[in-house]
């Protein structure tokens, strides 16, 4: 053992004194006593190589700088493909390869979720905006890849469990800014004032490019400050910018939930409330009962006046007008028991109606309107999928469909509320996507009565 540490002492101090001797000469008259010394043997083959291009060069001078200027563009130009190479989602996908959702599956809820339809990549998100922010995540995806060859399996998906559970830590995974920039005009200039964002506007990743209003408006994205939001009655000010919260705090899961769109959770407004309620009574939040102060969309449903144009009568829900029991008032005939718990076949049937065949019309129904919306979500898809070809004015067609389309989507009673705005929904998306799909050319979406 001694004799082994003795001998690779001994085979470092001789390479330590061989670099020294080589690295020694340094002024002109040393290198060419240096020289001579070596000189008995031949000139190396890299130095004669070298003595090769110096000839060229002097003989084609013009030519030798540009054939230069030629490599240096090809390696800047590797470089260029290998930072869009690994900044792709198939990367990331990867490793982040599993196929539920949760921990390791963020490629396939990704690719589940409106952003991936939107064309917004992981980077997007995952990168403060910027030419630095996109540097740096770069540099992330270098430890990434360290952590892939070093760490255990166990250790890795401890780290994504806590990224994908822990709130306060996933808030520090994409801080709000980074959300910001493309869902408010405000914060998308003060970003942009203060940030490097690009050489020459040379474009790495999407987010850098990205210029409210327009980016919002080309994509029919609200600004979360200033818009009236569709469905719930909230205000993204009160609570982003004076109550300071993180995205997160309701949006956890935004990307990675595994629906399409993954929409803010109840529980996560009542728990909130309730503990400031008890520290200060007299806060501004609705009372947990107070259905219609927040689900404003469903309350203009039930009373018929959501998508009322001139001279229209609202229209009263066609199923449940005898008893008078709709309305902003009424969401607990049918809510019994608690907001989460949902009426069912069984609710309104024995319970209510006091027949269960009441019940299985209810589910008939129900199992009518999905049919009026299966086709108006493959066509929603498809539509997605050629956005892309889409000129500007069929981008704004795009954005009304949806719209209509959204209706149907927030409406999961599947036309309980309001049967006739349900329709009407229906109807307008239909006309307006067919017209679009035909204007690209891909196949319109037939419906039942299309067939008929
Ligand atoms: C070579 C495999 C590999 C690739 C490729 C990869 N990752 Fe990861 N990623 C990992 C591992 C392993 C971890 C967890 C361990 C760690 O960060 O130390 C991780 C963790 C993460 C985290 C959580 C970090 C944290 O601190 O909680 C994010 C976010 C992430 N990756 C995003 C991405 C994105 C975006 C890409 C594509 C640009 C990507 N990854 C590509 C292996 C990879
Ligand atoms: C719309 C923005 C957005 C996009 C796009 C996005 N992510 Fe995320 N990602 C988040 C947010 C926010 C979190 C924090 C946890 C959460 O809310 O799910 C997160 C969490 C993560 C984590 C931590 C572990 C976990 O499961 O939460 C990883 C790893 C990750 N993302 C990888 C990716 C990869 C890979 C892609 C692309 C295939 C991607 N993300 C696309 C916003 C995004
Ligand atoms: C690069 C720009 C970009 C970034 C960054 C981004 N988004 Fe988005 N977001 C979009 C686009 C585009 C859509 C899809 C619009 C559409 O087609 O409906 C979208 C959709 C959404 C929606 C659904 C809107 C709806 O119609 O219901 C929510 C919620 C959302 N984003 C929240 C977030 C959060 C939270 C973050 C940060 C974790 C984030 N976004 C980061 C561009 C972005
Ligand atoms: C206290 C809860 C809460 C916080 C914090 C919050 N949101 Fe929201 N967000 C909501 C609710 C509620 C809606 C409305 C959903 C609806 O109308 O269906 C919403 C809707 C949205 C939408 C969809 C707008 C559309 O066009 O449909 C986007 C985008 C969004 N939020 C982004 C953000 C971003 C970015 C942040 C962080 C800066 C944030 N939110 C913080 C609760 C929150
Ligand atoms: C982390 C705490 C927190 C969460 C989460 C939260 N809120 Fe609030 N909210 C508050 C507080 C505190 C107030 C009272 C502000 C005041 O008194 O000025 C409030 C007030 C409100 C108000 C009335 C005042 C206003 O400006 O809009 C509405 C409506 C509201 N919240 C809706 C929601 C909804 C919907 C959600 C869930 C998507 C939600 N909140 C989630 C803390 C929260
Ligand atoms: C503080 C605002 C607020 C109040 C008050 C409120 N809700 Fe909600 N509710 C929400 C938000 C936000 C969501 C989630 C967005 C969505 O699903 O459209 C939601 C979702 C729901 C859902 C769907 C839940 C699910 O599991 O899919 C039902 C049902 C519901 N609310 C019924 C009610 C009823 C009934 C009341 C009154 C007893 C009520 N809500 C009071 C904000 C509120
Ligand atoms: C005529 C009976 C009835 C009345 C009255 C009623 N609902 Fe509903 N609601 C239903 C049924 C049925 C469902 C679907 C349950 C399911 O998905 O299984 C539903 C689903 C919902 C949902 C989830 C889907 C969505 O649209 O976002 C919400 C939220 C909701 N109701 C809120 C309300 C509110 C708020 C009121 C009062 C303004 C109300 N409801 C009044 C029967 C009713």
């Amino acid at each position: 053992m001694k004799n082994l540490l003795e001998r690779i002492k001994a085979f470092f101090l001789a390479k330590k004194q061989a670099f020294a001797k080589g690295a020694k000469p340094k002024s002109d008259a040393d290198n060419k006593s240096a020289e001579s010394a070596a000189g008995e043997k031949e000139p190396g083959r890299f130095k004669k190589w070298l003595l090769k291009v110096k000839e060229f060069a002097k003989r084609k001078p013009s030519l030798f700088i540009a054939i230069i200027v030629g490599i240096i563009l090809v390696l800047l130009l590797v470089t260029y493909e290998a930072l869009h190479l690994t900044s792709t989602p198939e990367f990331c996908g990867k490793c982040h390869v599993d196929t539920e959702t949760g921990a390791g599956a963020e490629y396939h809820t990704w690719k589940k979720n409106v952003h991936a339809a939107a064309n917004v990549g992981c980077i997007d998100c995952h990168g403060k905006p910027g030419f630095f922010g996109y540097m740096r995540a770069k540099m992330g995806g270098m430890y990434d890849l360290y952590s892939e060859i070093v760490h255990s399996k166990e250790n890795k998906m401890a780290i994504l469990t806590k990224g994908a559970t822990d709130k306060a830590y996933a808030a520090k995974l994409v801080p709000n800014d980074w959300c910001l920039i493309c869902h408010s005009d405000d914060a998308n200039k003060r970003i942009r004032d203060n940030t490097f964002m690009s050489f020459f506007g040379v474009k790495m990743r999407k987010v850098d490019a990205v210029k409210n209003p327009e980016f919002r408006e080309l994509n029919g994205l609200r600004d979360i400050f200033n818009d009236e939001m569709p469905n719930i009655n909230f205000s993204h000010d009160t609570h982003v910018n004076t109550l300071g919260l993180s995205c997160i705090e309701c949006h956890m899961g935004v990307a990675h939930g595994g629906e399409f769109k993954n929409r803010p959770k109840m529980e996560d407004c009542f728990t909130c409330h309730d503990a400031q309620r008890e520290k200060n009574p007299d806060i501004a939040a609705p009372a947990n009962e107070d259905c219609a102060t927040c689900h404003k969309t469903v309350v203009e449903t039930q009373e018929g006046t959501l998508l009322l144009e001139e001279g229209e009568e609202p229209s009263i829900p066609s199923m449940m007008v005898d008893m008078g029991v709709y309305g902003a008032d009424n969401c607990s005939s049918c809510h019994m028991e608690s907001a989460f718990e949902l009426p069912t076949a069984a609710t309104c049937g024995t319970t209510c109606h006091g027949e269960m065949d009441y019940g299985f019309m209810f589910d008939d129904i129900r199992a009518q309107f999905d049919a009026v919306k299966a086709p108006l979500d493959k066509l929603n898809m498809q539509l997605y999928s050629v956005m892309d070809k889409m000129t500007k004015e069929q981008r704004a067609k795009f954005n009304e469909f949806k719209d209509y389309y959204e209706i149907l989507d927030y409406d999961r009673s599947k036309g309980i509320h309001n049967d006739t705005i349900y329709v009407k929904a229906a109807d307008k998306a239909l006309a307006i996507g067919n017209e679009l799909a035909s204007s690209l050319g891909i196949p319109v979406a037939a419906t039942d009565e299309n067939n008929q």
